[in-house]
């Protein structure tokens, strides 16, 4: 049995988290400020704070920018349902565009679909692969569009244009132009769910790196008390013996880490880096064994400015049907191999259907989507099981041709 993606737990991780658990505090405290800074001299950005997950880490940013009714946020039709999902709990509206061949958000759509409502640009680093940023950054922040901006609070104001969110759910380790994701746009947002590359069981990392008419290490502390009730001392702060004094200053919301999960990202954190290699070995060898089939289409992860963090291998077979690719992951699972779809595009799910978003007005989110199956890709993952895993597809997809 091959699986799709078990987590990477070994004595390292158990030891970081039975010294959490003996420690005598396990939720937010000493560990988790150690991730935090730890991932901010990673990426190199000037302020990064902990959240329970990537999709409560891009909501409070959107709730941080004062997005709400009447607003609208551009996001990619193919992403996961997070993405959007947390535009509708602001009450805004997703504005969708399609996607590149690369699977990345299409700088022109952006352009075409900006108005004066818009307030957010929602970036996803689809599988680990960098948005094309120089052409994201140079469309929003030109004077053509910046001219459309309305701002209606002091954030905005002083913004002067809508606020670029890298969600970079997969890719911390990617980088564009030599600059790691996390100190690329405004803000980027990681996930360490159980899944990702780098995880925490459930959690994710806010990376501000907002512009100089912003201090990035005050907006932390400010996202630190909205992920906290709105009050002003953490929960260590208060058990100091005589502290116990405190206030809320606004509805906060109940988002932080605790030092139990940061525990397991901080024992990978400082080997990340080999964690990527080996990543890139598996993408390099699933590469290399359906070079000379004319029918695999093998996704980009590196170019001349982008290179990914290899976190879905998100292989097409060029001209299969939905039915068709249906039947290639039911084989592979017969013989005991997992295999995935990432992901089915917005205006396929019920919620957004049902909202009026039309698959049709995406054509290459679906083109990309009906031949998609993504392939196992972790640590673990020996590259016989890799050659053994494409063995198996080009098999299986040669027999459905
Ligand atoms: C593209 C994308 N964005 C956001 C998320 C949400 O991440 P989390 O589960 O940490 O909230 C995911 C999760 O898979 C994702 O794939």
């Amino acid at each position: 049995m091959i699986p799709f993606s078990p987590p990477k737990v070994d004595q390292r991780v158990i030891d970081e988290v039975i010294d959490a658990l003996n420690s005598g505090w396990i939720t937010t405290g000493p560990k988790t400020k150690i991730l935090e800074s730890k991932v901010a001299d990673y990426v190199n950005s000037p302020a990064v704070l902990c959240v329970n997950s990537c999709t409560s880490g891009l909501f409070l940013m959107l709730k941080w920018f004062g997005i709400q009714e009447g607003d609208e946020v551009i996001v990619p039709a193919y992403t996961y349902a997070a993405s959007a999902n947390i535009i509708l709990h602001c009450g805004a509206k997703p504005v969708m565009v399609d996607v590149k061949e690369d699977f990345t958000i299409d700088p022109n759509e952006v352009a075409q679909r900006i108005s004066s409502k818009t307030k957010a640009i929602i970036a996803v680093d689809l599988g680990g692969l960098p948005c094309d940023y120089d052409a994201l950054i140079n469309i929003v922040c030109s004077d053509k569009y910046v001219k459309y901006f309305e701002p209606n609070n002091e954030n905005q104001a002083k913004l002067a244009r809508p606020l670029i969110i890298t969600d970079a759910a997969h890719s911390i380790g990617a980088t564009f132009a030599n600059k790691k994701v996390g100190s690329i746009t405004d803000v980027a947002v990681f996930s360490f769910h159980a899944v990702k590359n780098l995880t925490t069981a459930e959690g994710g990392a806010i990376c501000l790196n907002l512009p100089k008419c912003f201090d990035n290490k005050s907006i932390y502390n400010t996202l630190r008390i909205k992920s906290l009730h709105g009050q002003t001392k953490d929960a260590l702060a208060k058990t100091k013996a005589g502290a116990w004094e405190y206030d809320i200053l606004e509805p906060g919301f109940k988002y932080n880490m605790p030092d139990v999960l940061a525990a397991i990202g901080l024992a990978e954190i400082d080997r990340y880096e080999e964690t990527l290699k080996k990543r890139k070995a598996i993408y390099d060898a699933y590469s290399s064994l359906f070079k000379n089939y004319s029918w695999a289409l093998t996704p980009i992860y590196e170019d001349d400015k982008r290179q990914s963090s290899y976190h879905l291998y998100l292989l097409r077979i060029k001209g299969f049907s939905e039915k068709q690719r249906n039947l290639l992951i039911e084989n592979m699972a017969e013989r005991g191999m997992a295999t995935n779809v990432h992901y089915k595009p917005l205006p396929l799910l019920s919620l957004y259907k049902s909202m009026g978003y039309k698959i049709e007005d995406y054509p290459r989110s679906y083109s990309l989507y009906k031949n998609e199956i993504s392939l196992p890709v972790y640590f673990n993952l020996s590259l016989e099981n890799v050659q053994e895993l494409g063995q198996a597809l080009i098999e299986e997809v040669e027999s459905l041709l």
